[in-house]
Order: C-alpha cells, then structure tokens, then sequence
C-alpha cells in the first residue's frame, strides 16, 4: 500500500483496494482552498496518476465541508497587493487542478460531497468524471453576497451540467440548495444520506476499477472532448480515439470481449462486462 503520510500539509491522501483518497484538509477553515492548497493537490493529483495501486481517485473533504470555495482570505484578500505576476502564478495553481488536471486526468474521478460546497469548488465538482453528495450537504454560488460574479471556470462548469434557467437562478441569488436538489438538477449523480455516502462512493469506484482502464479512459475523453465539437469534428475525433485506444490496451479488450460474446458465446456485453 502506498503511503503518503505527511506529505502534504493541506490534504490527506489515502490508498486504499484501488482507491485514491484525496481529502481537503482544512476543516477548521471549512477546506477553502488556500494557494498552498491549490499548489499541493497539483502535486497530489500528478502523484496519484502515476501510482499503480491506485485506479480510482476520490476528492472529498475533511470534517463538515467538501470545501468552503477559495480562501477569502489567502486567494484573495492577501494575494491582491502581490505582484501581478505572482497573482498570475497563484491563479494558474488554482485552475491547474481545479479542472485542467482533474477534467482530462487518466484514472475515472469521483467528487464525493460530504458537506458544504461553495463558490470556486463548482470548478473541482462538475470537473470530476461523477460526483455522489449527501442529501444533506448545502451547495451555493455565493459570490454574488460578497462582491463578485463567480470566478475561474465555476459559470462554466453550471452550464455544463446544469439547465440554463437554475444555473441563472442561483448564480444571481446566491441561495443555497441541497444535495436532493443538486441530484435533482443533474449537478451530482445522486444524492444519499450521509451514513451511507462513504458506502456509496467506495462501491461506485469498485465497478469503475474493474473496467478497462484504457477503454474507460477513452471513453471519458472521447465524451468530454467532443461536447465542444460539431458533430463532423467528433467523429474524427471518436474514430481516432477509438482507434488509439486498440493500439494502447494491453489487455486487448475488443477481442477478448468479441471472443466470449461471439465464439464461446459466455457473455452478454449488453448485460456484463467481458472477464478481463
Ligand atoms: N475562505 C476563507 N475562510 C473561510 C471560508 C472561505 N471561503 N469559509 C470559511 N472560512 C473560515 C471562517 O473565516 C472561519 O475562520 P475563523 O475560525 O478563523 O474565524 C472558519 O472558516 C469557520 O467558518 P464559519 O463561517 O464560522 O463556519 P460555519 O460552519 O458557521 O459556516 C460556511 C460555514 C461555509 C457557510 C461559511 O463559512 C461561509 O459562508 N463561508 C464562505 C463561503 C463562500 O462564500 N465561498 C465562496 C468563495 S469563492
């Protein structure tokens, strides 16, 4: 079992049967993401990807929050007499986990959301491949009570998961909804009580740990990438990617799938995976 105890000061990172645990660390601060946060999950989310025991990643929050938004204080307050290049490097911290990394990153994502979620942390959420909330936990775009229209790719994020007229709703009130609702919104894929949210994740993240790696990597993508093109560019973009994921899987996953369904007639694909 890996072990990256004490690495990082802002996040606790677990491995556990094929699951990458990174869990925002500052309870006390309701897991607002500091730059110092931001710089490490960079490093924790580089670290994770090259690690062989881990297949899935979960990104959760200690204690009562999933995380708070950006650090009022330390994304902004402190950093707005900084120099304009620091500024520069700080904000390009933040969006380098909060979606470039996590969007397209190489193992399936889940965003557990044990609790609050605010403000900047809609980028991290709808970045995650799925995301599970407890019924319980309360989300909100509250830039708008303090002086701000959301920030970094947060708007985007909403009007990629969720219908134009509650996106507008709650980024112009900034009042707050729940996990029921956000399931119901198609923000998170489901919402469950809190008891049973860990059970949940960890038994999502297994059915995603025993497919295909390379296939399920490409199938992310291939979904992903071709939300932003016509549909003459995503077909050459999913041809292409399919065509790259034969060359890549290992496990040769097409013929063996192909084999059992066709010739020993041992599976139905529609109903199970291929044995792998
Ligand atoms: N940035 C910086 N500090 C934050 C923070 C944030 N986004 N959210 C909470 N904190 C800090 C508080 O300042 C407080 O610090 P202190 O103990 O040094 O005074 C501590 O975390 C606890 O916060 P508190 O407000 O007392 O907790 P709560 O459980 O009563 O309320 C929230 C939780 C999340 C509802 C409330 O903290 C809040 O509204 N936070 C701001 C959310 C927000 O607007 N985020 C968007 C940022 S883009």
């Amino acid at each position: 079992m890996s072990n990256y105890e004490g690495r990082w000061n802002t996040v606790r990172v677990e491995v556990d049967e094929g699951i990458g645990w990174a869990i925002l660390n500052r309870p006390e601060k309701r897991n607002a993401m500091s730059p110092t946060l931001n710089r490490e999950m960079c490093g924790v989310l580089e670290a994770l990807e090259l690690d062989d025991a881990v297949k899935v990643l979960v990104l959760t929050g200690a204690g009562e929050s999933w995380t708070a938004g950006m650090d009022l204080k330390e994304y902004f307050r402190e950093i707005d007499q900084a120099p304009e290049i620091v500024q520069e490097r700080i904000r390009r911290d933040a969006s380098m986990w909060q979606w470039k990394l996590l969007r397209m990153y190489a193992k399936p994502t889940i965003a557990m959301v044990n609790g609050w979620c605010f403000g900047g942390g809609f980028s991290p959420l709808v970045a995650c491949d799925l995301a599970i909330a407890s019924e319980t936990a309360v989300f909100g775009l509250s830039e708008i009570n303090w002086g701000i229209p959301p920030g970094n790719l947060v708007s985007k994020a909403l009007a990629d998961t969720v219908g134009h007229r509650k996106a507008l709703e709650f980024i112009m009130t900034g009042d707050t909804f729940t996990g029921r609702q956000a399931e119901e919104m198609g923000l998170v894929n489901r919402a469950v009580p809190l008891e049973q949210l860990r059970e949940e994740t960890v038994a999502l993240a297994r059915k995603l740990a025993a497919k295909n790696p390379v296939i399920l990597r490409a199938a992310k993508h291939g979904f992903k990438r071709c939300r932003e093109l016509t549909w003459e560019q995503s077909e050459d973009y999913l041809y292409a990617k399919l065509d790259q994921s034969q060359l890549r899987d290992p496990e040769h996953g097409r013929e063996k799938g192909l084999k059992q369904f066709l010739d020993e007639k041992s599976i139905k694909p529609g109903l199970q995976s291929y044995r792998r």
